[in-house]
């Protein structure tokens, strides 16, 4: 496995590979993560992952600087996958002093996350594109785990024109269903047994859609089943899958879409409907 650390590097390793899958990261790595070193493996292609906290998709209140951090450890586990070059930037390389370009983002930024946590799509799109531009991977994997984030950043390489295909990847649970986050890392013994509740509600919501009930009132007994389990939800919506616009009936495509504060942790979820 190549390991690269500066522009140069990259660019050799990248010479030497030809074209490549790209599974963008910030490190902290589990088993979702390598469930996307695994589909871009599994498409025949050498694949190169980036492990990049990016300061810039984290508002003053988030958790930046105690973002979990395991370089070594993420290193023997990108190897163990199979993985064949890891990009390490260092926030001088992705962020020049001279720096003045950054991507604006509308459409399916707008809601939910972008609403919750302002600027974190922008902050996305920005090293996202980037990071594009450093690997030119003819594929990018992205987890569905962060539905609206696969959502804009298809968006982006749509509008932008840009030459990578984007391939979702279906969310790695545990066995209880939590869908697992770097920030589980965070929850307490006590956490980890109410955060599975969340998938639950989401589960009980999408049946009942599909039965034909109510969709608003589905939705408030959700909010409902979360706050039960100990946790403050933010939003638990209805969505068209791809703009990310609320929906009062179920319309195709449709999505769940959740998250709720257990504790100190955001925890996020989604699933299809239908
Ligand atoms: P990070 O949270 O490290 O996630 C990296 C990738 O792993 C994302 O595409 C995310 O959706 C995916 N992922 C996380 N948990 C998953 C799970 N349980 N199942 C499947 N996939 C999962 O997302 C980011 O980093 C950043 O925003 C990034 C795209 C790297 C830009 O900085």
């Amino acid at each position: 496995m190549m390991i690269a650390r500066t522009l140069d590097e990259l660019h050799a390793a990248r010479e030497a590979l030809g074209p490549v899958g790209f599974v963008p990261t910030m490190g902290a790595l589990h088993e979702g993560h390598l469930a996307l070193v695994a589909a871009a493996k599994a498409a025949g292609k050498p694949v190169a992952a980036s492990i990049f906290v990016n300061p810039t998709q984290f508002g003053p209140k988030d958790d930046f600087a105690r973002y979990p951090r395991d370089e070594a450890g993420d290193l023997a586990k990108l190897e163990k996958a199979g993985c064949d070059l890891v990009w390490l930037p260092g926030v001088e390389v992705m962020y020049p002093a001279h720096g003045a370009t950054t991507i604006h983002v509308n459409g399916p930024a707008v809601h939910w996350e972008g609403a919750s946590r302002p600027g974190h799509f922008a902050g996305v799109a920005t090293v996202v594109a980037k990071l594009f531009g450093q690997v030119r991977p003819e594929a990018a994997y992205f987890g569905e785990k962060d539905w609206q984030q696969v959502q804009v950043v298809s968006r982006m390489v749509a509008d932008l024109h840009l030459p990578v295909r984007i391939v979702p990847v279906p969310t790695v649970r545990e066995v209880t269903g939590l869908a697992m986050s770097s920030r589980n890392a965070y929850l307490t013994a006590d956490e980890r047994k109410a955060a599975p509740v969340l998938h639950a509600a989401l589960r009980h919501a999408a049946r009942e859609i599909l039965a034909g009930k109510e969709v608003a009132e589905i939705l408030h007994q959700a909010r409902h089943e979360v706050a039960s389990g100990g946790m403050v939800p933010d939003y638990i919506a209805l969505v068209h899958a791809e703009t990310l616009e609320p929906i009062a009936a179920l319309a195709h495509p449709a999505r769940l879409i959740a998250a709720a504060k257990l504790g100190h942790v955001r925890l996020l979820d989604n699933i299809p409907v239908g």
